[in-house]
């Protein structure tokens, strides 16, 4: 697991879409998973900002939902889809069309789950993977106790998470769907690079036990652990509490070229 501790959010949007330049680079049908919630809008700000001042494409790729709210109106503002669309998706060059995610609003929900499945081994699976932590330690919305093998399929949020997401519903957590479909954490480990942001004080804790404690299902986001090609990219305030800090700094000061994103 690589650790990139940065100063600025500037930075991070910088360090992750080096990485996401050179998938696009690199692939011939290249395909992204998206991450929502407000640690992937730097990544999403660069981004942007490359497509349209050097000429950045996404002509040629596909990209994923991570997650989405189950049922959700699809005129809600807070659909993970629409929010995909106005931060990011919409801003770029993506083709029509090329915005996957779950049906949330199919009868059949489970079945949904196993379409959605189907739809990215179609694609050729995920290069990279963009990913937030939750104050519990979710990836995705895989609360804790997710199984760390998983598939796509429906959670119930816990009241911890609809109590952090209230802020985008007016601060009324009634209003948080209780229903979600979310990669499951085996489908997410399947990507070939997972890119985990953590921003501010409030991730410090479930950063420090996703990256240094146990490899446990409370903690879903240590299943990191399990990956070839996981990087970590955090803030200060995040990172503060990882008890190898200095190690991770000099490690990324001192990275040979030839280690690449
Ligand atoms: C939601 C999303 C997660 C995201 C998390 C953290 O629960 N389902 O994918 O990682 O929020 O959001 P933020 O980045 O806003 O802290």
């Amino acid at each position: 697991m690589e650790v990139v501790i940065v100063e600025k959010p500037e930075e991070i949007g910088r360090v992750v879409a080096d990485a996401v330049a050179g998938v696009l680079a690199s692939r011939a049908r290249p395909t992204l998973g998206l991450a929502t919630g407000s640690s992937p809008l730097p990544v999403y700000q660069e981004l942007i900002r490359r497509h349209r001042e050097e000429g950045l494409s996404f002509q040629a790729a596909s990209a994923f939902l991570l997650d989405e709210y189950l049922g959700l109106d699809a005129a809600h503002p807070e659909l993970y889809r629409t929010f995909a669309e106005r931060s990011f998706v919409g801003q770029v060059d993506f083709e029509q069309g090329r915005l996957f995610g779950p049906d949330v609003h199919a009868k059949r929900a489970d079945v949904s789950c196993k379409e959605y499945e189907a739809q990215i081994a179609a694609a050729g699976g995920i290069d990279l993977q963009l990913l937030g932590i939750g104050s519990d330690g979710h990836i995705g919305f895989n609360e804790p106790s997710s199984s760390l093998g998983s598939r796509t399929r429906i959670k119930t949020l816990t009241r911890a998470t609809r109590c952090d997401n209230a802020r985008f519903f007016g601060g009324q957590i009634e209003a948080v769907p209780r229903h979600v479909i979310t990669m499951g954490i085996g489908t997410i480990l399947e990507a070939r690079h997972l890119v985990l942001i953590a921003m501010g004080e409030g991730k410090a804790t479930c950063l420090a036990e996703a990256v240094e404690g146990p490899l446990t299902a409370m903690v879903p986001a240590s299943a990191l652990q399990l990956h070839p090609h996981a990087t970590i990219v955090a803030d200060e305030a995040a990172a503060h509490k990882l008890k190898l800090l200095d190690y991770y700094k000099e490690t990324y000061r001192e990275k040979p070229d030839w280690q690449g994103c």
